[in-house]
């Protein structure tokens, strides 16, 4: 029998209109240029998906890229494969209305000036432009998903109050910077108890913004580096989450959702901790979902 996974996550373009500094899509040894080939019409992509999907009883799935707004075609037809979908973007593009149970995550890594310097200078401006001027018909679950690194960490709480007060955003999940193997950037930290006091200025804004910040705080205290590698070592993700790249001639199945160059010793991955807290209030959990297991669903997992 093929292995069940709880989601998958699909890069359904190469493409993207944003050049982040941070990105671990774009990374070298990872698949990610755009070829004729795997940028394939909709039809064709959505059908492959559908496989997948049949094979691994995927019921989530996580839409990226690249950015996908590119790819609104394959966004049309394929949010109607999946119980349920999320959609990762970087937010400059216009959004459109596919409905209420969709779940969009807008990417911002701060305030105006520091997020512009991480993810492309007028991007910030751009972002808040197109929250506030949705369609009449939109509709659907707008979060926004920050990537905490040692450059922006500071900044967290005036980005909340922008959000919060400036924008139809619902709510923020924090996801701590996935390092590669050899990184010698500006926005790593040498080891964990250094990244710690940015976890720690996290769980002290979620007591202030308890509602807001969506990050549960049995997740922002796993992250602690007493409690980090025993999760990292076994990773939840890479265990039950599918990650489908695009490679030069079509889906590919990289290390891990991050692609190819991570150092898993140092990943911050929101949805790594989140999982890993759920299956440790669950014993059992995917595998027993009856009874009390329901008090956990799937559907808390991202
Ligand atoms: C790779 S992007 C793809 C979707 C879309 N283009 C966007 O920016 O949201 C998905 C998310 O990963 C985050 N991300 C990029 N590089 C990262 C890294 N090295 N570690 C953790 N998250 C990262 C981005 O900021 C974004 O929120
Ligand atoms: S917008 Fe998303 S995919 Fe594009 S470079 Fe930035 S993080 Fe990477
Ligand atoms: S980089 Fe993170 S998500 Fe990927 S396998 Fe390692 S711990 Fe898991």
């Amino acid at each position: 029998m093929e292995k069940t996974y709880l989601l998958a996550l699909a890069n359904i373009t190469n493409r993207c209109n944003l050049k982040c500094k941070h990105c671990f899509v774009f990374r070298e040894g990872t698949p990610n240029t755009p070829t004729k080939i795997n940028e394939m019409p909709a039809e064709v992509m959505v059908k492959i998906l559908k496989n997948y999907k049949r094979k691994h009883s995927i019921f989530r799935m996580l839409w990226m890229g690249g950015e996908p707004l590119l790819r609104k075609d394959v966004l049309k037809l394929g949010v109607k494969l999946f119980q349920e979908n999320v959609i990762a973007t970087n937010g400059t593009l216009p959004l459109f209305n596919l409905g209420s149970n969709i779940k969009w995550t807008i990417s911002l890594d701060g305030p105006e000036e520091i997020n512009d310097m991480i993810r492309g200078y007028g991007s910030f401006n751009k972002v808040l432009s197109n929250l506030n001027n949705l369609t009449e018909d939109f509709q659907g679950d707008l979060q926004c998903n920050c990537t905490v690194t040692n450059i922006n960490k500071d900044f967290m709480e005036e980005l909340i109050n922008i959000l919060s007060e400036e924008t139809p955003i619902r709510g923020i999940t924090f996801t701590f910077y996935v390092p590669k193997k050899k990184d010698t950037s500006e926005f790593k930290w040498e080891n964990l108890k250094e990244r710690d006091s940015a976890v720690k200025k996290i769980i002290t804004l979620k007591k202030k913004y308890p509602k807001f910040i969506l990050n549960n705080n049995m997740v922002l205290r796993l992250l602690l580096s007493q409690n980090a590698m025993q999760i990292t070592n076994n990773c939840p993700l890479k265990k039950y989450a599918l990650p489908l790249y695009l490679g030069k001639k079509g889906f590919e199945v990289p290390f891990c959702c991050y692609g190819n160059d991570v150092n898993c010793d140092m990943c911050g991955s929101w949805g790594v901790f989140h999982l890993a807290a759920i299956l440790k209030l669950n014993p059992g959990f995917p595998d027993k979902l009856s009874g009390p297991f329901r008090k956990v669903l799937p559907s808390d997992i991202l």
